[in-house]
């Protein structure tokens, strides 16, 4: 049975960290799908519509990855949708304090057999994060190659529209 696993997260927007795990699990399973979650704690740069869109032409070389999109309980999204695994990336000691309180509490929400796995961040990007990415360039500061080249051009005309 082909082993299906979920990589989440909001990607507002993708950068080449992300990119770099969804290629690295895509090679540990048959179907992995990039949900893009709907984070009411955060106001998004992008909406889920061109979160989506990015993250489907730069993932266009991988044929077993796909991209959905939802909101709500992950662990309701992983159960309804039978993925096997849940993928997430560790860059630091702070990520793991936070991750292993997740995994644990998806633990007893999940349906029996699904789990967590981490994969550690290159060190190339463990220390990027979409936040800081749009902060620097809203203030015109550099981000080139940590973002697909794409996307920064799509970031950018947000900012210039504001
Ligand atoms: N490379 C670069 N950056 C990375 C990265 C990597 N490999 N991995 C994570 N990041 C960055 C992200 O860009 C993000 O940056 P931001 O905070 O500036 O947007 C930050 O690290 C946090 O990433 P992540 O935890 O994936 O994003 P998130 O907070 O949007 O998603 C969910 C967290 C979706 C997993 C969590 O909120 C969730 O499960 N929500 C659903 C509700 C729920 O079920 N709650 C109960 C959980 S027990």
């Amino acid at each position: 049975m082909t082993k299906r696993a979920l990589y989440t997260g909001s990607f507002d927007p993708m950068t080449y960290g992300h990119l770099d795990i969804i290629e690295r699990a895509s090679k540990m399973f048959g179907e992995l799908v990039v949900g893009v979650i709907v984070n009411p704690n955060k106001q998004p740069l992008f909406t889920k519509e061109e979160r989506v869109a990015m993250i489907k032409a730069e993932t266009a070389h991988l044929g077993n990855v796909k991209v959905d999109c939802f909101q709500g309980l992950l662990a309701d999204y992983v159960n309804a949708n039978g993925f096997n695994a849940v993928i997430r990336g560790l860059r630091a000691t702070t990520d793991f304090e936070y991750e292993i309180q997740m995994a644990q509490m998806n633990d007893r929400l999940f349906n029996e057999g699904v789990e967590s796995v981490f994969l550690m961040t290159n060190p190339e990007y463990s220390f990027i994060s979409s936040s800081v990415i749009k902060e620097v360039l809203s203030l015109g500061g550099c981000v080139d190659g940590l973002v697909p080249e794409k996307i920064l051009e799509e970031m950018k005309k947000k900012y210039c529209r504001k």
